[in-house]
Order: C-alpha cells, then sequence, then structure tokens
C-alpha cells in the first residue's frame, strides 16, 4: 500500500477525515477514563521543526507517547535544513531510523520533497500555505461544541492564511459554510479558493467583518501576521485593525456562537482579552483537541503499513 503522507488535508478522502475523527473522539474519552491504547507501540517518531512551537511539538510528543511509541525533537539549530543538509538527505537518514515525521516549515516545497524522499509518512506540522493538524483539531473542537459539522457557518476573521488555506480543503470534503472576512489585499490563494470553489464548497470572501459574523456558528481568527512576516507586522497591524475580533463583533454572531483561535494570540490585537476568556471561547478546547486529533492522524498514518 502507499505510505500515508499528510501534506494537506487533500491527502484525507471524507471517509479518512470522519475516520481520524471518530478515533480522535474515540482516544479522548478513553484517556478521560484514564485509558490509554497502545497503538503505536514502539514507533518512533520525528519531528523536524524550522518554525517555534508550543502546541503542535507537544502534542506530537506526548501523543506519540501515549501511544505507545516515542518522539524525538530536532529544531532549527541541529538541522539547520537547507543549509548544513539539504531536505531530501534529511529525510532520508530519518527514514533509516524512525517510523514517522512531522516537519514545520516555510515553504510548502520543503515537507512536498521530505514526503517524496522519505520512505516513512510525512505529516506537515506547518508551513507557511498550510496548517492541516489545526483544522483536524479545529474539526473535532466544532463536532464537541455542536454535535455536527453540517449546516454550520464558521466566519473566519483575519489574514488569507495557512490555517484559512486548510480549511478551504476541509470545506471541499465536508458539509459546513467557510466565510473569510479579510481586508482587502489579504485575501487567500487564488488556486486554492478557486480550487474549492469548483469542488463544490460552499466559501466565500468579504471584506466586512460586521456583516459576515451575523449568524456565525463559529467566529475564528488568528494573528495578523504569521511566523516568517514578522518584519511585515507594523503594517499588518494598520491594515487589520478594523477586523479585531472584539465584544462589540461577537455580539452580533448568535448567542450560541463559538469563538475560536489556534493561538498563539496576540491579545489587543486580533482578539480583545474580554473575549478570549469570555463565555464563548473554545480556544484551550482546540489546544487540548491537538493532542487527540495528531494522536488518530498518526494512527491512520502508519495503519497502511501494519
Ligand atoms: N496552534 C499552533 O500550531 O501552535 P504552535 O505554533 O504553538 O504549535
Ligand atoms: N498563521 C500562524 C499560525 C500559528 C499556529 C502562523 O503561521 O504563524
Amino acid at each position: 500500500m502507499k505510505k500515508r503522507d499528510v501534506l494537506t488535508l487533500r491527502d484525507l478522502a471524507r471517509a479518512d477525515l470522519d475516520e481520524v475523527l471518530s478515533l480522535a473522539a474515540a482516544l479522548k474519552r478513553e484517556r478521560a477514563e484514564g485509558h490509554l491504547r497502545p497503538l503505536l507501540a514502539g514507533k518512533k517518531l520525528a519531528l523536524v521543526f524550522q518554525k517555534p512551537s508550543l502546541r503542535t511539538r507537544a502534542t506530537f510528543d506526548i501523543g506519540m507517547t501515549e501511544l505507545g511509541g516515542s518522539a524525538l525533537f530536532l529544531g532549527p539549530d541541529e538541522v539547520q535544513l537547507g543549509e548544513r543538509e539539504t531536505p531530501a538527505d534529511c529525510v532520508r537518514v530519518l527514514s533509516r531510523l524512525v517510523d514517522i515525521l512531522a516537519v514545520r516549515t516555510f515553504a510548502q516545497d520543503i515537507v512536498a520533497e521530505m514526503a517524496a524522499f522519505g520512505s516513512v509518512p510525512v505529516i506537515n506540522a506547518l508551513s507557511d500555505l498550510y496548517h492541516p493538524c489545526q483544522v483536524l483539531a479545529d474539526l473535532l473542537t466544532l463536532q464537541e461544541c455542536k454535535g455536527a459539522l453540517e449546516g454550520l457557518h464558521v466566519v473566519f476573521v483575519g489574514d488569507g492564511n495557512n490555517v484559512v488555506h486548510s480549511w478551504l480543503l476541509a470545506a471541499e470534503k465536508l458539509p459546513f459554510r467557510f466565510t473569510l472576512a479579510c481586508p482587502e489585499g489579504f485575501e487567500p490563494d487564488r488556486e486554492i479558493f478557486d480550487s474549492a470553489v469548483a469542488a463544490g464548497a460552499e466559501v466565500a470572501v468579504t471584506h466586512d467583518p460586521a456583516a459576515a459574523v451575523s449568524g456565525a456558528d463559529a467566529i475564528y481568527t488568528d494573528v495578523w501576521a504569521s511566523m516568517g512576516q514578522e518584519a511585515e507586522a507594523g503594517d499588518r497591524e494598520r491594515a487589520f485593525a478594523a477586523f479585531q475580533v472584539n465584544g462589540e463583533l461577537v455580539a452580533r454572531a448568535g448567542d450560541d456562537v463559538a469563538v475560536m483561535h489556534c493561538l498563539p494570540a496576540h491579545r489587543g490585537q486580533e482578539i480583545t482579552d474580554e473575549v478570549i476568556e469570555g463565555r464563548h471561547s473554545v480556544v484551550f478546547d482546540q489546544a487540548e483537541n491537538r493532542l487527540h486529533a495528531q494522536k488518530a492522524l498518526m494512527v491512520w498514518c502508519l495503519a497502511a503499513g501494519t
């Protein structure tokens, strides 16, 4: 069987997404009852990270440990991917040593190159273009707090970034509506958006956040300047000033709206303290769900080889 890489959510068919989300929910329930299933006993995970991380690193490492395996973290200083070592050489070495890789990098091409040259599954742990693991955990969170994804309207207020691109791909497969409200010039990648439309996804882009959130089931936001865009932070702060998720904006949505943020948050910029600490916020459920979703994802990736 072909090895199962997850470079984007396109690598999972609808049935695979359902399988991963339902295993994630089961693993979460069992863990709460004090039971950990050693589904990946003896397996080894390498984390090759070129950008900082709290949630992704911690949840992959703890997740693999809870599944009975072990994890090795290789940060930017050790590997110096593309400087000390090519991505292709790095992955060919690690393929001899571990069973699965999670890679956090800049260009999507780097994670694609590692998947192409590696003989073990490669998971995209965030690139400039996509953040599939985040959106998997977010889907699990929405299932938990809304009961089902069917018919939900998710409104993302902010930048048309890597998290948005993964939402667009999720909307290609799953029956929810997705709207991005962003300033002009910060729309998502045209090709990714057009492909979602062509696949029949109910997706839209608007520049009016107040109108967009009316009736929303979830309001989602993320930092205005992603990792790698630090030099643009000042300009972006000005461009996004009218796109803050604050009490006034949240009040325009339904009373049971869920407020979501992938974290880390810049409180006072894209989201206010009041909202992130408020009764609508599910941000820490999202963070915890990274663990359960990635455990299920690693099991799915390695199922092909067992
Ligand atoms: N949300 C997320 O991916 O967090 P980290 O960057 O801390 O991993
Ligand atoms: N868009 C953000 C997500 C961080 C989890 C970034 O890429 O920095």
